[in-house]
């Protein structure tokens, strides 16, 4: 079955009678593994307490668009920014006439118009609201556009009538919202990821490594299982649990990491290098603990093994990616590594920037290929790894 694990859910509850199966819809997503986060419009306040969907979601309730507290901890910005899915349920006629429209006229309408995530709706509405003209061409501009729809179901309404417009169950939208995530882009194919720091060691206890924390690999290793591919991550030493279905090898330096890839790569169709692997390790290994002695010492570093640049030499070669952190000419720099490297794809990352990138929970890059490149906006590591993985799928 689909799942959520690690994935950022916001749910927009909009102004309708079904907005009391939000509360059953917040504990449906958790249960797929999901972290929830609500934004109510002020009219489904009238149907549901935020306290209700606070209490449910361990989260505050985001209820306002010009509110100075609000904005000061996860304002609208952060909002869309943190979201990998934002899931309006109920969403009432009005919401959705809102949404066509592209307005920003209160929150949850402001944070679908600055989401880099996908949204999905599940209408909830009199059957007569649905079959609407004015509804029926909103919600296929939606449609158009690459809103996800679930439901609406039909049968008896709150209203007394009969028909469609009733907000699909719960466990069928927190379903729908997990398969959206399965795309089966990737059914068929092996992807390697190398991710997190390397370790070079000095002696028997002290090494040379970096600040690196494996998250964007371990983003990219859950969207190819998610896009339906055999995923193996080589991984430097990392505080995370890498997903569900995707095999790890646990590696130290950058030789055993070399090593263990070149041991993969005859099954190996996309190669995705988003390692920091270390540039230098130290010229001998000293078999005992180094002793405290003068007062300077100096260290002999060589060049370690470049692990992309190989495999892409390599005769059988896979799809390559690599990733180029950069403080200045970030598109020059990722250009010239791309073709240096001998690679079919580059993720190019703006470093000087400190929220993003390295140890955040948020990335935004530039894709470059050979022929064009694509910005992809500040978004959750989850989101770009997505988007990174789909640009990926359309060229192999
Ligand atoms: O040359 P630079 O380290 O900037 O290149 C970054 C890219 O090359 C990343 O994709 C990284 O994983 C990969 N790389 C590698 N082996 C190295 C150094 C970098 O695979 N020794």
């Amino acid at each position: 079955m689909a799942h959520l694990f690690n994935r950022n859910v916001l749910l927009g509850v909009s102004g309708g009678i079904a907005a009391y199966k939000s509360a059953e819809l917040v504990r449906a997503l958790q249960d797929r593994g999901a972290q929830v986060r609500v934004i109510m419009t002020h009219g489904a306040q009238e149907f549901i307490t935020p306290l209700t969907l606070q209490a449910l979601s361990g989260n505050p309730v985001h209820t306002e668009l010009l509110d100075e507290r609000a904005e000061l901890g996860m304002g609208h910005i952060e909002l869309a920014r943190w979201a990998d899915l934002l899931l309006v349920a109920p969403a009432t006629a009005d919401l959705i006439s809102r949404l066509s429209a592209g307005r920003a006229d209160d929150l949850l309408s402001t944070v679908a118009l600055a989401t880099a995530a996908p949204l999905m709706l599940a209408p909830a509405m009199n059957q007569q609201m649905w079959r609407d003209q004015a509804t029926v061409d909103n919600v296929k501009t939606l449609a158009d556009r690459g809103v996800h729809l679930v439901g609406p179901a039909a049968g008896q309404q709150a209203c007394g009538d009969v028909g469609p417009g009733r907000m699909e169950a719960p466990a069928a939208i927190a379903d729908a919202a997990a398969a959206l995530f399965a795309t089966g882009e990737l059914a068929g194919k092996r992807v390697i990821i190398t991710a997190g720091p390397t370790r070079e060691a000095l002696d028997p206890v002290r090494y040379i490594s970096n600040n690196s924390s494996g998250k964007m690999g371990y983003a990219l290793a859950q969207a190819a299982v998610d896009a339906g591919a055999t995923t193996t991550l080589v991984s430097g030493p990392v505080n995370l649990t890498a997903p569900d279905h995707t095999r790890v090898v646990s590696v130290l330096s950058a030789e055993d990491m070399l090593e263990q890839c070149l041991k993969l790569l005859p099954e190996c169709d996309i190669f995705i290098a988003c390692a920091a692997v270390a540039d230098y390790r130290p010229a001998a290994v000293q078999g005992q603990k180094i002793k405290k002695g003068p007062q300077e010492m100096t260290l002999q570093l060589v060049r370690t093994p470049d692990i992309v640049a190989t495999v892409a030499a390599a005769e059988q070669r896979p799809y390559t990616v690599g990733f180029a952190a950069e403080t200045n000419d970030v598109l020059a720099y990722a250009r010239e590594k791309m073709q240096r490297k001998g690679l079919d794809m580059i993720i190019a990352n703006d470093v000087a920037d400190p929220t993003i990138g390295f140890n955040s929970d948020e990335n935004a890059v530039t894709v470059l290929r050979r022929d064009n490149e694509q910005a992809l906006a500040r978004a959750s590591k989850n989101t770009i790894a997505r988007q990174i993985v789909h640009l990926i799928a359309r060229d192999v």
